[in-house]
């Protein structure tokens, strides 16, 4: 099992629990399922669905449930998955059959020619042969490709063994395909509780057993996994062009189409592919599922916004406080300058008016000197209020030992604020 069918189980598993509320797969006006399978454009049921006749497909309803065939007379084959973003579809393969008979020494069979088609058997394919004693080879062209061989043990079971060898073999192909051919050697009677021999190439093999009347009755069956190709590019897609790098099929070419990030939708119908419809109304963030779907992130949104919220809120709240502290602090230091300023002009208005200190003897005392001299104009030194201003008791503020008493003056405007 290669990573691509694992891919492709992952694929199936979702497609079976969820494809609800997804754009119409299938061109417009056209039938979007068959049975249990999803047919998307470039396949379609019915005239005017399909790319082209390769991609026509038929539904037939006479089965419960109604099975999908791709119904290209070269084709003709049930078709049990389509997947778009792998480019491939599943068939039920046919394979080589050989029962209990009497002429048994060589075969040779023919897988269908898909050189003509826009389709080839992908590297997910394997040959698997089930039953014993044979020896198969998987040529194209008369190149020998790969080929196994079984030996029998009929003391174990096919059913309950892998596909090592023993009663069974398999072995996959190194390169993609569009045409093969079994050539199958007999050599010894089977030995196992198989009454046929099995040849398929595909991705798995089933086999059912079921008692009937005489025994036991065996149905086996095989899935082929295609590429499928188309030669142009579709508008509104994200399409590349791939080159097959095989050498067995030539330069086939073909284009790889996606939608755009953020977009679903069919991207092989032209203009297919739409916004998707939760990510157009998010407000988080849109992201990616491991299943391809988009979800919308609101969870990331409301963390961001939190912590969107909490920093500016902080900062904000850190930057108002801020200012207000600076307001203050510069208000405070402005307005103790202004006081400053208009006191030493008062006190010197006061001395110079008054007669009885010289101008010589006039000293002029910085507020901060008088604050302190105050006692931070203390009510207590305070000895009268008059027209100018406040008188306090200062000591002589040049020789404080002497307490020489000193008037200063004081504006009543200028009262000292705390
Ligand atoms: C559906 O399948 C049945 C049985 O194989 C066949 O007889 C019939 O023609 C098919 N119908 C269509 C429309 O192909
Ligand atoms: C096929 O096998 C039979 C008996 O097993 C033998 O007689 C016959 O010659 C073989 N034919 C070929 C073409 O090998
Ligand atoms: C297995 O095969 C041998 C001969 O090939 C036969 O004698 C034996 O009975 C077989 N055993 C079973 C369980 O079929
Ligand atoms: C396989 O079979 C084809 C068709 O019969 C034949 O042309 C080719 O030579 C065979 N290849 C081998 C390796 O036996
Ligand atoms: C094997 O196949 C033959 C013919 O198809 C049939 O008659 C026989 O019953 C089968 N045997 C078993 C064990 O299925
Ligand atoms: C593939 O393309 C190359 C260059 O375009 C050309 O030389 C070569 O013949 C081509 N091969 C085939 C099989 O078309």
């Amino acid at each position: 099992m290669n990573v691509k069918s694992v891919l492709l189980l992952i694929s199936l598993l979702w497609l079976t629990t969820a494809s609800t509320a997804t754009p119409s797969m299938a061109k417009q006006n056209c039938q979007e399922r068959c049975g249990d399978v999803t047919i998307p454009y470039p396949f379609g049921i019915g005239k005017d669905c399909y790319l082209n006749e390769w991609f026509a497909v038929n539904c037939n309803d006479s089965f419960n449930p109604p099975t999908p065939y791709l119904s290209h007379p070269e084709l003709n084959l049930k078709l049990t998955f389509v997947s778009l973003a792998y480019q491939l579809v599943t068939v039920i393969s046919p394979m080589a059959v050989y029962c209990q008979d009497h002429d048994r020494n060589r075969s040779t069979w023919k897988g269908i020619d898909l050189s003509k088609t826009p389709f080839f058997y992908s590297e997910g394919n394997a040959l698997r042969v089930v039953g014993c004693a044979n020896s198969v080879l998987i040529t194209r062209q008369g190149t020998i490709l790969a080929g196994c061989s079984s030996i029998c043990d009929n003391s174990s079971s096919v059913l309950s063994n892998g596909c090592y060898g023993i009663n069974c073999c398999k072995t996959t192909v190194p390169s993609n395909l569009d045409f093969y051919i079994l050539n199958t050697t007999w050599s010894t009677n089977m030995g196992t509780e198989l009454n046929c021999t099995y040849a398929a190439f595909g991705r798995n093999f089933i086999l059912r057993g079921k008692s009937s009347g005489s025994g036991m009755e065996y149905e086996a069956s095989s899935e082929g996994e295609m590429i499928w190709m188309i030669k142009e590019s579709v508008e509104g897609s994200d399409c590349h062009k791939n080159t097959v790098p095989d050498g067995a099929l030539g330069n086939h070419s073909y284009y790889s189409c996606s939608c755009p990030a953020y977009q679903e939708g069919n991207p092989y119908l032209p203009n297919g592919c739409q916004v998707v419809e939760v990510c157009a109304n998010c407000k988080g963030r849109c992201l990616t599922r491991i299943d391809g779907r988009f979800f919308c992130d609101e969870r990331s949104l409301a963390s961001k916004f939190w912590i969107l919220g909490i920093s500016l809120g902080g900062g904000l709240l850190f930057l108002l406080l801020g200012g207000f502290w600076l307001y203050k602090v510069l208000r405070r230091r402005r307005k103790i300058k202004l006081r400053e300023q208009f006191f030493q002009q008062q006190l010197l208005q006061h001395q110079m008016s008054s007669n009885e200190i010289s101008i010589e003897n006039t000293k002029i005392f910085t507020f901060n000197e008088l604050k302190k001299a105050s006692d931070n104009f203390n009510e207590n030194r305070i000895l009268g209020r008059g027209g100018q201003g406040t008188v306090y008791k200062v000591p002589h503020l040049d020789q404080p030992n002497r307490r020489q008493m000193m008037a200063a003056s004081m504006n009543k405007l200028d009262l000292p604020m705390v």
